[in-house]
């Protein structure tokens, strides 16, 4: 692209999708208006629509939502079971030899399974937990990387009523024993290993470790992979145990209210919380959302490249996808192994055409250079996703520009392991506003308040707050009733998601950041993205973490931990470059007190930065809990 093309890029506020996708998408601008001021007014009677027209119920509800205020219910007396929404309807309606799964790995090792393949494991596999023992209700913890046979583990478990709580393949045996001891879980399904970056990871042991002594864990089933090894005491192989399976089962009606899965995420302070979902909401919004955030087309090629150990994996790459009849691709494997390319790799081999990835990524692939990505065609991409923190409009930008070719839309999406699915978000033929995460969907009521829970005026800093429960909205979390309820008490009795936030005069919600991270510099409220995105906006840095200090004048003063693009070399002068930079975008109240250069930051395993953790260390605080940290 030319300077001056460039510069243009750059100066826009607004995007529109490509005229082709606008054409032929199923929610345009106004349509989406029209709709979303019909399912504000009346939440209840848009679910009843939307559910009717998109799932299969065994028997229909009751009611559509019973609020008794903290709890709710959606959809009582209903009933359905979520793996006949996601297999045996398609396989009814004549896709048994569509493909549900294109999964490779570093090696370039392929394997498809088509929805009618995919069932009949399914069926195999509940068969063997069935006749394990395993009832409704029973806990399973899964502990596999992103293949076929986890997917299929976790289908099985739902098929029977039994609650999956997938653990994260990369979490310590300390991390995995925490959760299977809160979740009292009595089988365990693992993997032997995963391979990243061309190392054999063990998975095995760290299982071994993590239950040893724990005598209410009746079975554990090892997907043993390419090395076979001598099973002991409580084991069965992945294969072994359902050889002698029939392939044949009724999807058995559940509840709408039967819970589906327990997933684990961090709290700002004590022990992870087991976020519970159920099954009716939770089936409806992630398949809608999936159908309307992507536009789904039967011809499309669809990569999530999240891990199914997160909420993003369970929604987007299992129960939305598949409630759809979609066919996507999987990828066991690092997104910068062997070379930066891979991933462009993929996409151009598979033709992908709905991508889905975290700011996180791009960041890193900004880091690497856009040549990386030129190498490949790309041609095939419509739509491109976001998810998982702030998208600052420099990576937007960079990610429309390099991936997208200035010839797909890049939609964000703000939700949460509580939420179930997206809250907020650009529908794609709607319009784009980089670094605004978009408008609230269908039936989900936003705000953005103060401390006492009014609303804020627009372009103000406030809490995001959702004001009625939604669908897929957690139901509580896992044997600690408390805690959800905290959700709902501590704003006036609207969710609380923890967001600072703020939204501007077309009703567009720009994420700041967790509001644990809101720094107060000389009175004037500063999130911490605002300072990192006017950092990363620099080009010389590739990432940046900030956090507050304590001043004895201003309040807080802010500190900046920053990586360097490759090549670039620190130095004083450098150091003032950046300082003015900042001062340039964000005014003097932003710009960092301290700069330090660091070659890495504190990282969640799913990419989050651990701001927490360079806080304690920059202050000599306690740590506190770090089972989520990468390294
Ligand atoms: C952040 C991930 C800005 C936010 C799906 C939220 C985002 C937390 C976005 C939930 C986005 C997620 N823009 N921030 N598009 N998406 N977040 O539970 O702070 O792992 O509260 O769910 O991630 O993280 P979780």
């Amino acid at each position: 692209m030319s300077d001056e093309s460039e510069v243009l890029l750059q100066a826009k506020q607004e995007f529109q999708a490509p005229a082709n996708i606008i054409a032929n998408a199923a929610i345009s601008e106004a349509g989406y208006e029209k709709l979303y001021a019909e399912s504000i007014a009346d939440p209840e009677k848009f679910w009843a629509k939307i559910a009717s027209e998109e799932l299969h119920w065994h028997k229909k509800w009751d009611t559509v939502l019973e609020w008794n205020y903290p709890d709710y219910k959606w959809f009582s007396g209903g009933e359905l079971n979520i793996t006949y929404n996601c297999l045996d309807r398609h396989i009814a309606g004549g896709k048994e030899n569509t493909l549900a799964y294109i999964y490779t790995n570093e090696e370039g090792k392929e394997e498809r399974i088509t929805y009618g393949e995919l069932l009949k494991k399914v069926n195999k596999f509940a068969n063997g937990l069935k006749e394990m023992g395993v009832v409704k209700g029973d806990r399973i913890t899964v502990y596999m990387p992103l293949t076929i046979e986890q997917i299929v583990a976790i289908l099985a478990c739902a098929r029977i009523g039994a609650i999956h709580s997938v653990v994260y393949a990369g979490f310590s045996a300390s991390a995995l024993r925490l959760r299977i001891e809160e979740s009292q879980s009595k089988v365990i399904i693992c993997s032997a290993y995963t391979k990243r970056r061309g190392k054999i990871i063990l998975l095995k042991s760290v299982v071994d470790e993590a239950v040893d002594g724990l005598v209410y864990v009746e079975k554990i089933i090892v997907h043993q992979r390419e090395e076979k090894f001598e099973l002991v005491e409580k084991e069965v192989d992945y294969y072994d145990f359902i050889i002698d399976q029939s392939d044949e089962m009724t999807a058995e009606p559940m509840d709408a209210e039967q819970p589906l899965f327990i997933l684990y995420t961090s709290g700002t302070t004590g022990k992870p919380k087991g976020v519970l979902h159920t099954t009716g909401g939770y089936n409806l919004f992630t398949h809608y959302t999936t159908r309307l955030a992507f536009d789904l087309k039967p011809d499309d090629i669809y990569w999530c490249t999240a891990d199914t150990g997160w909420v993003t994996g369970h929604s987007y790459i299992v129960y939305g996808p598949l409630s759809n009849g979609a066919t996507s691709l999987i990828f066991e494997g690092a997104p910068d192994f062997p070379d930066p390319g891979v991933w462009w790799g993929l996409i151009e081999k598979y033709k992908v055409t709905k991508f889905y990835t975290a700011p996180t990524a791009v960041r890193l692939f900004m880091k690497y250079g856009e040549a990386w990505p030129a190498k490949y065609d790309l041609s095939s991409l419509k739509i491109l996703g976001s998810v998982g923190e702030p998208i600052n409009p420099e990576a937007w930008l960079w990610y429309y520009k390099n991936i997208g070719r200035n010839n797909c839309v890049v939609i964000d999406t703000w939700w949460q392991t509580e939420t179930g699915g997206h809250m907020i978000l650009s529908l794609p033929a709607c319009k784009q506003k980089p670094g605004r995460a978009g408008r609230p969907f269908f039936g989900v009521e936003t705000d953005v308040v103060n401390k006492n829970g009014e609303s804020l005026p627009a372009n103000t800093v406030g809490l995001l707050v959702i004001k009625k429960p939604w669908p897929s909205a957690l139901r509580t979390c896992y044997n600690d009733a408390p805690r959800f309820q905290q959700y709902w008490t501590e704003m006036k009795g609207f969710y609380f998601a923890g967001d600072l936030a703020t939204k501007d005069e077309d009703g567009f919600i720009m994420i700041l950041g967790r509001s644990d991270d809101v720094l107060n510099v000389s009175g004037h409220r500063i999130g911490t993205a605002e300072v990192e995105s006017a950092l990363v906006s620099c080009e010389s840095i590739a990432e940046a973490a900030v956090i507050g200090k304590p001043h004895e004048i201003k309040g807080q003063s802010i500190k900046a931990f920053v990586i360097l693009r490759q090549g670039v070399v620190p130095s004083e002068t450098l150091l003032q470059t950046v300082k003015n930079h900042v001062r340039n975008e964000l005014g003097a109240i932003g710009m960092p007190d301290e700069i330090e250069f660091v070659d890495k930051l504190p990282k969640t395993r799913s990419g989050k930065i651990m701001r927490r953790v360079l806080k304690a260390k920059e202050l000599g605080t306690e740590i506190g809990d770090v089972s989520t940290l990468e390294d």
